[in-house]
């Protein structure tokens, strides 16, 4: 091959012959913000990092992320429908960090993240994040080992309008400023 633009796939383990180490290099390479999703049940806060997130529609106004089905969040955030989307700011990669680690202690506290309670959820929302979403539960479609949770914006804010978003890309944190 010439260019070298392509890399040759490695012998498949993957479905209908992809690699799936191929696979996650491909989808690393298309470049994302980073997100907190929050909700509280039974009174205690739940949050998750998530960078599969979008948006989907605008009438009505849908925005989806993607939950693993094994991660703690997802039955909890299928059960309450309710949650918030906080989109990190690039000084907020410990935030990133903490809601991504897996046996984290889960309930009731934010560690210490300031935050405000979204009026129409009461999920937490982070203070100096770039852009924050409530939402109400629209559908879960089977994503596999994920869930597709689609969600209809019950309100937004621009918590911290100056901040740089926190970028994800290749596997590594990334700033834009
Ligand atoms: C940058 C980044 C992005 C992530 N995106 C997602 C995602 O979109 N969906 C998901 O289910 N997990 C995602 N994760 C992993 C979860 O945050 C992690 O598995 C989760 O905290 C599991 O915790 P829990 O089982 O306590 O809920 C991401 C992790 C990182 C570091």
């Amino acid at each position: 091959m010439t260019g070298g633009h392509r890399r040759a796939p490695s012998p498949s383990s993957g479905g209908q012959g992809v690699d799936p180490e191929l696979y996650r290099q491909v989808v690393g390479r298309f470049a994302t913000g980073v997100a907190v999703v929050t909700t509280v049940a039974g009174g205690a806060d739940h949050a998750m990092t998530v960078n599969a997130f979008t948006s989907v529609s605008l009438e009505p106004l849908l925005v989806l992320f993607c939950a693993e089905r094994i991660a703690r969040f997802h039955d909890v955030v299928l059960e309450t429908g309710l949650w918030a989307v906080s989109v990190l700011a690039e000084e907020m990669r410990d935030a990133s960090q903490w809601f991504a680690t897996r046996g984290r202690m889960l309930d009731g506290r934010l560690q210490g993240w300031e935050h405000t309670r979204g009026p129409a959820t009461g999920a937490a929302i982070f203070a100096g994040a770039v852009a924050a979403m409530e939402c109400r539960t629209y559908a879960v479609h089977d994503g596999g080992d994920h869930s597709i949770v689609v969600g209809e914006a019950l309100g937004l804010d621009v918590p911290d309008p100056a901040a740089p978003a926190l970028v994800f890309y290749e596997g590594r944190y990334r700033s834009l400023s």
